[in-house]
């Protein structure tokens, strides 16, 4: 991911790896408050086991370090991802309705989440 080689982004992962999450701190003045957190995933073989809570963990705790006041994640509507994220504590604030294109012209949500750090 070429914001993490610029410093842009900050790179979390497990050995292997088998889990990763990417931490990006706002930019731009007014938003050097806030950090969105993308692409968490684990492994398919390694879920279930604790991995994607400890990586999320990890990446609010860098976002403290950081400095960070709050931070932002999106999931994909229709499957259990905005579930997960409630279920560890994250608000829901908003839903973009019909926001994501995937393929063969599939139209999806997308969920909106917010911590206050
Ligand atoms: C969602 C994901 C990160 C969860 O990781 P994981 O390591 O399996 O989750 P954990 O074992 O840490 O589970 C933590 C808690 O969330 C719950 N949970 C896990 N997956 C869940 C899901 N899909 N929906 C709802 N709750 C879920 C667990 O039951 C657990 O709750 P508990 O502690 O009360 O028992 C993982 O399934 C994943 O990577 N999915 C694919 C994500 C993806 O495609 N991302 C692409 C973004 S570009």
């Amino acid at each position: 991911m070429a914001e993490v080689l610029d410093g842009r982004a900050h790179l979390l992962a497990t050995p292997g790896p088998t889990s990763v999450v990417f931490l990006r701190p706002g930019a731009a003045p007014r938003f050097v408050h806030r950090g969105e957190v993308v692409r968490l995933m684990v492994h398919p073989a390694a879920q279930g086991r604790g991995l994607g809570r400890a990586l999320l963990d990890a990446a609010v705790a860098h976002a403290r370090l950081l400095g960070l006041e709050q931070l932002l994640l999106s999931a994909r509507g229709g499957t259990t991802l905005p579930a997960f994220y409630a279920g560890l504590g994250w608000t829901e604030v908003g839903v973009f309705p019909r926001a994501l294109h995937l393929g063969g012209g599939e139209r999806r949500d997308e969920h909106w989440f917010q911590l206050l750090l």
